[in-house]
């Protein structure tokens, strides 16, 4: 994909999308249309930097842009804030367990941040592949859609309004196209700080075993086999923390989350005893277990995993705070623990639905069956339209080739995030999955083929054979308009 500003004067268009502005230059992305640059200025020869508006506010373009009308237009929807919206419904099922005042609800934080609050802050390493523009959407060098809602953690940690926090918000990453993956999706962060220089006597351990002590006792059956830290694999910060203190932590850490764990499930599954659906595995007593993990921002680091239907899911990653983000956020006197969840892939489990774009549709059929509240109840599914296979193959270009002037997808830079953004671009929702079904290097010419299979499939209708194959036209020519690779 070439995004690249050219410094030429472009058009800019206005796209009005419920309640949102999005000026973009007129490239005409979606649709099978060509990429324009079209210079209406009145002096055709007044430089001007190609800039993006958003929400009434201007952001240069540069060569890192990678950001398209069609994911612009996802910020407005808000899914987790729509009333009677299963997203909307697992945050408020998740929310209630961190009850106000010790907690502070943040639900309205704007999804575009800098690249210092999204990695910077948190201690990602210069090289993390999540900083990489196959990963990552970028407005320019240093603005980013959020990847993830821990990008607001160093500055509600800065503002210290309350003890505790959660964050739910819309979250955005390049990725594969199927059923559980979508370029946007919806997550909740949560942390808890105790400070020391306010708890009684300066004995912050203590403090934390006393509010242990009042979180709400369950009944849930709990594998976790490691040592609460571990010199290699998941070390303590033995220059800010003692053991005692992140015991403690670690402690309320996993009974706070492990509370979630059975709000969320047992609603579950009485909403699977009630639609029938509940085999003998549903209606089992709830495990879940905790294993270690690694973030850049904690440590010790766990996952939580629930065993639900038979399976072992991962449900949500936590940890110790890593101090240096609280020093640098100037509350270097505070300890405590923080963690994230994905809120689509929970709905999913609790609420029975099959396929991640479910969430994004506009049909009652699929509205019309949630209720406000906190309610769980199955999903039916109202029919499985058939699906529509197609094929593209193609060979990118040899490393040493300079036709296409400057077009990237040679072997070494080609990644198949491109591919799937094309594809979103063209086919959005009428998408459900894409995958690399073959892959061979030419014996004599050592250039790479690759083909990718695109299943066309609607959740709400038939799609008419003309209408794949006019979206299947337009993914191959955006492929080579884009990426320039070269159609088999
Ligand atoms: N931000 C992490 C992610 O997107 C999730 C996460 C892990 C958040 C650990 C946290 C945490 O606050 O402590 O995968």
């Amino acid at each position: 994909m070439k995004l690249a500003a050219t410094g030429r004067a472009v058009r800019f268009a206005w796209i009005k999308r419920s309640g949102i502005d999005l000026r973009c230059k007129t490239r005409n992305w979606i649709g099978g249309g060509q990429y324009q640059r079209r210079n209406q200025s009145t002096n055709q020869h007044a430089p001007r930097i190609p800039a993006l508006e958003i929400d009434g506010k201007s952001y240069t373009e540069d060569g890192w842009t990678n950001v398209s009308p069609s994911i612009l237009s996802y910020l407005p929807r808000k899914l987790h804030l729509q009333p009677s919206h299963p997203v909307s419904i697992t945050r408020q099922v998740i929310e209630s367990n961190f009850p106000s005042p010790t907690y502070t609800h943040y639900n309205d934080l704007h999804p575009i941040v800098t690249v210092a609050e999204n990695f910077d802050s948190l201690g990602f390493p210069k090289d993390h592949p999540g900083r990489s523009r196959t990963d990552t959407y970028y407005i320019n060098r240093d603005t980013v859609l959020r990847t993830h809602t821990s990008a607001h953690e160093a500055q509600i940690f800065r503002d210290n309004k309350s003890e505790g926090y959660t964050i739910s918000a819309d979250v955005y990453r390049r990725d594969a196209i199927d059923r559980s993956h979508y370029p946007v999706f919806h997550q909740m962060e949560g942390a808890r700080m105790w400070d020391r220089r306010k708890v009684p006597g300066g004995d912050v351990a203590r403090a934390i075993w006393t509010d242990f002590e009042r979180l709400p006792k369950h009944g849930l059956s709990i594998e976790d086999a490691n040592p609460t830290t571990h010199p290699e694999r998941n070390p303590l910060q033995a220059e800010h923390h003692s053991p005692g203190e992140v015991e403690a932590i670690a402690a309320h850490l996993k009974k706070s989350l492990e509370g979630v764990v059975v709000g969320l499930f047992s609603r579950a599954q009485k909403a699977a005893v009630a639609a029938g659906h509940a085999d003998a595995a549903a209606l089992e007593p709830l495990k879940v277990r905790w294993i270690e993990a690694y973030f850049p921002f904690t440590s010790p680091s766990w996952e939580l995993e629930v065993l639900w239907q038979g399976d072992w899911l991962e449900l949500l990653g936590c940890g110790v705070t890593k101090q240096d983000v609280l020093i640098n956020a100037g509350v270097p006197d505070q300890i405590g623990w923080a963690f994230g969840v994905g809120l689509e892939r929970v709905a999913m489990l609790l609420f029975s639905i099959p396929d991640i774009r479910l969430f994004w549709s506009k049909d009652p059929r699929f509205l019309d069956q949630f209720s406000v509240g906190e309610n769980i109840n199955a999903f039916v599914p109202f029919s499985k339209y058939p699906e529509c296979y197609k094929d593209v193959s193609f060979w990118l270009r040899s490393s040493s080739s300079s036709a296409g002037g400057g077009m990237r997808s040679n072997a070494q830079d080609f990644h198949e995030n491109d591919v799937m953004e094309i594809v979103r671009d063209v086919g959005s929702d009428l998408v459900e999955d894409v995958r690399l079904v073959d892959d061979f290097v030419h014996p004599v010419s050592r250039r790479k083929s690759l083909c990718y299979r695109i299943n066309y499939r609607s959740l709400e209708r038939t799609l008419r054979n003309e209408e794949v194959n006019q979206m299947h036209e337009s993914v191959r020519k955006h492929l080579v308009e884009r990426l320039g690779v070269e159609l088999r």
